[in-house]
């Protein structure tokens, strides 16, 4: 763990970027515009990665499934929970003639009935019947569906779209497990969720939602005053950790900051966090505050903490919770984006006019960073420019572009991990 500590910190060069072991070098663009780059990252990375793809909580009880869309392989997976309260994956096909077999994305069934014959399926994926099944010429128990390799962690539900996966979730996972296991995701059965189609290559996608270099230009009314104070007017990072193929970065927060005092709701709404990206009362998260991967410089001025989970998700947490970015590449140039924000029950109006409060605020805070997006992916296509510069706060984006590159040339996913 590297960190940042001290007002000297904010004046001079960083060394995030060189003792994570990175080279200082300007970056390739190419891999953010490049059709090519994108099948290789298709094939390499999403058809072989553990790919996290939803909450255990969408699936509260035995027959509750959810339909998940793996957008990037244009494919969609049904997760269930069977009666034994297991979590399992298949690809919504028939058996039959190939047919979807659910379309609504969340539900309750003892059976999958296929709309088209009406083959039936349990939460297991084995075949139960099949109308006028005398007549066919097959093994019913060769006819269950597809299933996909599916694992939980802590809640999070993982696929892996390879036929035989390489390496197991928990290998996938470990030094980021090391790290944040224990967390107490707080308000997990109630996300929040945005989403958007934005014509910008994933990783322009990635790369904004892991610095915090940008808080002051793009979120000037919103939350510049929440990431940086005089000490650190440029937002500098607080603390980078390379975990794998897996990292966190932790921001810098403004403990100084005070709720305008001409702006009534805003005081209204300001929680005993301090912080404008929070609806939680302190008490409620002193236990997950505790945590070391929370805060682990456990800085009185911190915002939050980014933990990619390689290759498409973001877990980030703050003071009063957490929320997860989902970034699927639909394309060199496409990008099918969801956001879930955890928001726990409000125990009083106060605090549920605190959460409303959140939601409209970071909802803002999200659109400035979509019409920055689209801009940049429009910048970077008109040429001219084959490297960008990083400095030394924009560690989480070498880190991350430098993974990608690695498991593109990488022949085994162990090598692609190291
Ligand atoms: S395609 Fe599903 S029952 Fe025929
Ligand atoms: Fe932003």
């Amino acid at each position: 763990m590297n960190s940042n500590t001290g007002e000297a910190a904010f004046q001079s060069r960083g060394t995030f970027t060189e003792d994570a072991g990175l080279s200082t070098s300007p970056i390739p663009l190419e891999p953010y515009y490049s059709e090519a780059f994108f099948e290789q990252e298709k094939e390499k990375i999403f058809r072989r990665a553990w790919l996290l793809v939803a909450r255990e909580e969408e699936l509260p009880e035995p027959g509750c499934f959810v339909l998940k869309a793996i957008h990037t392989l244009d494919t969609s997976i049904i997760i269930t929970r069977n009666p034994k309260g297991k979590v399992q994956g298949f690809y919504n096909t028939c058996s039959h003639r190939g047919s979807q077999i659910v379309t609504e994305s969340e539900g309750r069934r003892r059976l999958f009935v296929c709309p088209y014959h009406k083959w039936s399926y349990d939460t297991d994926g084995d075949l139960k019947s099949a109308p006028d099944e005398q007549n066919f010429f097959f093994n019913k128990k060769d006819c269950g569906l597809t299933r996909v390799a599916t694992e939980v962690w802590e809640g999070f539900v993982f696929v892996n779209m390879a036929e035989q996966p390489e390496i197991s979730l928990d290998e996938y996972i470990a030094p980021l497990k090391e790290y944040i296991s224990g967390v107490n995701y707080l308000g997990a059965s109630s996300p929040i969720v945005v989403e958007a189609d934005l014509e910008a290559n994933w990783k322009v996608v990635v790369d904004a939602f892991l610095e915090s270099y940008h808080i002051p230009s793009i979120h000037p009314k919103t939350i510049a005053e929440t990431f940086s104070n005089q000490i650190n007017p440029h937002a500098r990072l607080l603390n980078s950790t390379p975990l794998g193929t897996h990292q966190q970065v932790s921001m810098f927060g403004n403990s100084g900051l005070k709720p305008n005092p001409n702006n009534r709701a805003e005081q209204l709404a300001a929680g005993d966090t301090g912080s404008v990206i929070s609806a939680a009362a302190l008490k409620d998260t002193e236990a997950f505050l505790a945590h070391p991967a929370i805060n682990p410089t456990k800085s009185a001025d911190w915002s939050m903490d980014v933990n990619q989970v390689f290759p498409h998700v973001q877990i980030d947490w703050g003071p009063g919770g957490f929320w997860v970015h989902h970034f699927w590449p639909l394309s060199a140039s496409r990008t099918k984006y969801e956001v879930r924000f955890y928001v726990t029950e409000a125990q009083d109006f106060k605090q549920r006019f605190q959460q409303e409060m959140y939601v409209a605020r970071v909802a803002e805070v999200v659109l400035e960073d979509l019409v920055n997006v689209k801009r940049t992916q429009r910048g970077i296509k008109n040429g001219g420019k084959k490297h960008i510069q990083l400095q030394d706060s924009e560690v989480g984006i070498r880190y991350s572009t430098s993974r990608i590159i690695k498991w593109v040339n990488s022949d085994t996913v162990r090598e692609a991990i190291k």
